[in-house]
Parts: C-alpha cells; structure tokens; sequence
C-alpha cells in the first residue's frame, strides 16, 4: 500500500506547490494526504483545496500549552494514518517529543547551505553576510532547529547586484526541484540514515 505523507505548511506555499505538481506526474511513491497549517490564512490551504487534498488548521492561539497544540496536530495525522511529514515553510518549532514520535520520518527544507545561516532568514543572512555561493538543504528534522542528517543540497552563486528578492527568487527555483526530488527518495525507501549520515542505498 502507497504511504501517506503529510505536508505543513504555514504561508504562500511555493514548495508545497510543486511538492502537488510532482505527486500529480506520479513522481511521487506516496499519497499527499493532508495539508497542515497552523495559520488559517495561509495561501497553502487555497492550493490544497485546488488539488482536492484535506487540510486541517491548527491554531497555536486555540490552545493552553505547546503540548495540546501538538496533541491536536498528532490526532488529525493519526485521523489521517500519515506515515511521515515534509516541513514546507512552518513556521512553528516542533517539540523533541513530537520529533521522536516521528524519528527520521519529518523532513524540512531550509534555504541556506545548513550549518550556516540557520533560522528564519536564512536567506537575507546569507547576503548580509556576504558569501559567494548558498543554496538550499534538504534534511532530516532532529530535536535541534534546523540541524539534522543532511538529505539533499543545491547550490548557486550570489551575485553582486542581488537582493533579498532576487536571490529568493533563484532559491525558490532550486527548492521546488529538490524537495520533491528528496521527498521521492525517501518515498522510495532509498534513503538510509547512518548518525548524521544520509546515504543512498
Ligand atoms: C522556503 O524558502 C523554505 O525553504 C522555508 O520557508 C520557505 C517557504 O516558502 N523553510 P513557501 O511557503 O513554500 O513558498
């Protein structure tokens, strides 16, 4: 039986997009079961809808404690029989209990070349900083932010006359080939984690 996989998503949803668009050419060995926001106006839950694939909103501000905001969470992939989760711009950080729930079963995409640039922008970080190359990570979610066995990572030059807007546009190009590419390997089971290792099998 295909496995079922869950997407969060929190905003505009590009990557969740694209993740739609390569499981809609069968790229995909796993059925995109559910959609999660935490934010009820995110432009993720049109897209969902769009593609016919439930959603459900879990509001931080319905709940007393972190606690019973992700109990809620793991109730509607219970409902849903998900077997493992992409990370697609959600903006909340999950529990170590809720990570060890799924254990090298969340994956998440981070728009810098991880370890550098962790956190939220890391994008604009990059360019203050001023690097020369970036790029974009696929990883593993483990109990620390944006830490994880590394899964998949491109790259591409930041150009002088950059800014926030232009590099972003070129980052976002490269996330939309490679979270769907990673989200298939794994689908696949060609995925083997060995410590922080990710190799192919
Ligand atoms: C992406 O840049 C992703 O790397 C980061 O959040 C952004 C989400 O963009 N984690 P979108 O909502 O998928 O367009």
């Amino acid at each position: 039986m295909l496995r079922r996989f869950a997407v969060f998503a929190s905003g505009y949803g590009s990557n969740l997009q694209a993740i739609i668009n390569s499981a809609k050419r069968g790229h995909i060995k796993a059925e995109l079961a559910l959609v999660v926001s935490d934010n009820s106006k995110a432009y993720a839950l049109a897209r969902a809808k769009r593609a016919a694939i439930p959603s459900v909103v879990v509001d931080r501000k319905d709940f007393f404690s972190k606690g019973e905001f992700e109990k809620e969470i793991l109730r509607a992939l219970s409902e849903h029989k998900i077997d493992f989760i992409a990370l697609a711009g959600f903006m909340r950080v999950l529990s170590a209990d809720f990570v060890r729930r799924y254990k090298n079963r969340i994956l998440n995409i981070h728009p810098s070349l991880l370890p550098s640039f962790k956190g939220e922008d890391g994008i604009g970080d990059a360019l203050r900083y001023g690097v020369k190359a970036t790029g974009v990570t696929v990883h593993f979610v483990d109990e620390r932010v944006d830490s994880g066995p590394i899964i998949l990572q491109g790259t591409l030059k930041v150009k002088d006359a950059d800014t926030r807007e232009t590099l972003a546009r070129r980052i976002h190009k490269v996330e939309h080939k490679l979270y769907p590419q990673a989200i298939r390997l794994f689908s696949e089971g060609k995925l083997k984690v060995a410590g922080r290792k990710v190799f192919l099998k």
